[in-house]
């Protein structure tokens, strides 16, 4: 297994660029299985993530063929199975992506229950209820989910999800776009990966309205033409190397992000005291690809108070790399998640670090330290790997990261990037 040896501490300078999203990526993959023909993303994150879905595809006939950044989903001939594996679910819960699109393009689906993960319990009934709300029933197989629409496919329905959702708006929005009639969903997700999620659909034909937000109204249509769009930045790695120089000091440029995306974390770098500076071209649309932006850090870091919302609400997913940051911050800060009260394992092992963080009731209470040291510390999810990595270069000494494949997940090449800003970070095999 691959472990990160991080030597600090070291301040990070220069520029990276950010890659496709993946939390973009796993939904318009499973998009492409609702047309037929050859779907083409570009921009798409060499993630184990992303390669472990095409895995997931492959199982199903869909051919996948990934050039440079271009990945092509052909379906020609149509979908062979409609099984998502337990050895395949067990490792990537985004896997039940696939339950809305079998359902509407074959009729039914066998999924294999996710289990709970690093961050507690992590239900699916939304994603079930959905799909009930749009005619299908649904039995528990043996771990399993076992759906089938009814005879003639499944109907346009009313559903209200409740809490807001990512994965369950984008799943029964894909099972909606092909079902008879009309369907209404109620308080769906407004991330922009499922806003981006709204807009490739009706670009291959859909008929949804309110792409955007809270209430999509979608009108079945018999087929869709196959997908063609570049994933969108991901705010979330573009926000964890714009910390990187919060917690490690210097001065990290993130090219090719969007802003717009990325409000309530660069308004938490600010907090912190660090020095955000947006670099867009206003006058050029297209050119909002190539934004930019700069965190600084100048001095001290302020402590802050961070609690976890839905989109435009501050990430969860950002939330350990902003608790690394409050660490090493002149005061008392706290961190709150509401969306996964449970996600602090990452404090423990921050403490490791010489942090000084108390966790109880789903807050963190973090007493900002001056100096961090080296420890050997163990990554737990894969937004915690990254946080552990970050804390690593800003602390005194050799830290030994292990189960780095968490971050292998949502990082492209973080090692690589890392480097080119002045980490001394190597991965080692054991
Ligand atoms: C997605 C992201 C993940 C991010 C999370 C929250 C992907 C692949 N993953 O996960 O990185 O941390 O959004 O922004 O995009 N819930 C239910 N029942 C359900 C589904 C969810 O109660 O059927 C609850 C969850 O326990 C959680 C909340 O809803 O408290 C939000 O979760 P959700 O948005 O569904 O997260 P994911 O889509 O799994």
């Amino acid at each position: 297994m691959d472990y990160f040896v991080v030597e600090g501490p070291t301040p990070l300078r220069g520029t990276v660029r950010a890659a496709g999203a993946k939390n973009a990526a796993l939904p318009l993959m499973a998009a492409a299985m609702l047309a037929e023909g050859r779907s083409v993303l570009a921009n798409l994150p060499d993630l184990r993530d992303t390669r472990f879905f095409l895995d997931l595809l492959g199982e199903m006939g869909v051919r996948g063929e990934l050039d440079g950044g271009t990945l092509t989903l052909d379906t020609t001939g149509g979908l062979t199975s409609t099984t998502a594996p337990y050895e395949i679910v067990r490792k990537m819960r985004a896997s039940i992506y696939v339950l809305g699109p079998l359902l509407a393009v074959r009729g039914e689906a066998r999924v294999s229950r996710p289990g709970g993960c690093a961050f507690g319990p992590r239900p699916v009934d939304l994603h079930e209820r959905g799909m009930a709300a749009l005619g299908a029933e649904l039995a528990e197989e043996h771990g399993y989910i076992v759906a089938r629409a009814p005879r003639g496919g499944l109907r346009g329905g009313r559903f209200r999800f409740d809490p807001v959702s990512v994965g369950a708006t984008c799943n029964v929005l894909m099972a909606a776009v092909l079902a008879r009639g009309e369907s209404r969903l109620e308080n769906c997700a407004i991330e922009p990966e499922v806003t981006q999620l709204v807009e490739a659909l009706v670009a291959a034909g859909a008929h949804i309205e309110g792409a955007g937000t809270r209430t999509l109204e979608v009108q079945g249509v018999a087929s869709l033409t196959p997908l063609e769009v570049a994933v969108i930045p991901d705010r979330i790695e573009a926000g964890t190397y714009l910390a990187a120089a919060a917690i490690a000091g210097g001065e990290v440029r993130v090219e090719g992000c969007r802003a717009g995306h990325m409000a309530p974390i660069l308004a938490v770098l600010r907090d912190l005291g660090c020095k955000v500076t947006e670099h867009a071209d206003d006058d050029d649309k297209a050119a909002a690809a190539e934004e930019a932006i700069t965190c600084a850090r100048t001095g001290p870091l302020a402590p802050v108070r961070v609690e976890t919302q839905p989109f435009p609400g501050f990430p969860t997913d950002m939330q350990a790399q902003i608790m690394a940051a409050a660490a090493l911050a002149d005061g008392v800060s706290f961190v709150t998640d509401t969306i996964y009260p449970d996600r602090f394992t990452h404090a423990a092992e921050l403490v490791r670090l010489g942090a000084r963080i108390e966790v109880k009731n789903g807050t963190a209470t973090i007493i900002g330290t001056e100096r961090l040291q080296a420890a050997p510390v163990m990554a737990s999810d894969l937004r915690a790997s990254a946080a552990l990595v970050l804390a690593a270069a800003a602390a005194h000494g050799c830290t030994e990261i292990r189960r780095v494949y968490h971050i292998d997940r949502g990082y492209e090449r973080i090692e690589h990037r890392l480097t080119s800003l002045g980490a001394r970070i190597t991965r080692a095999s054991e």
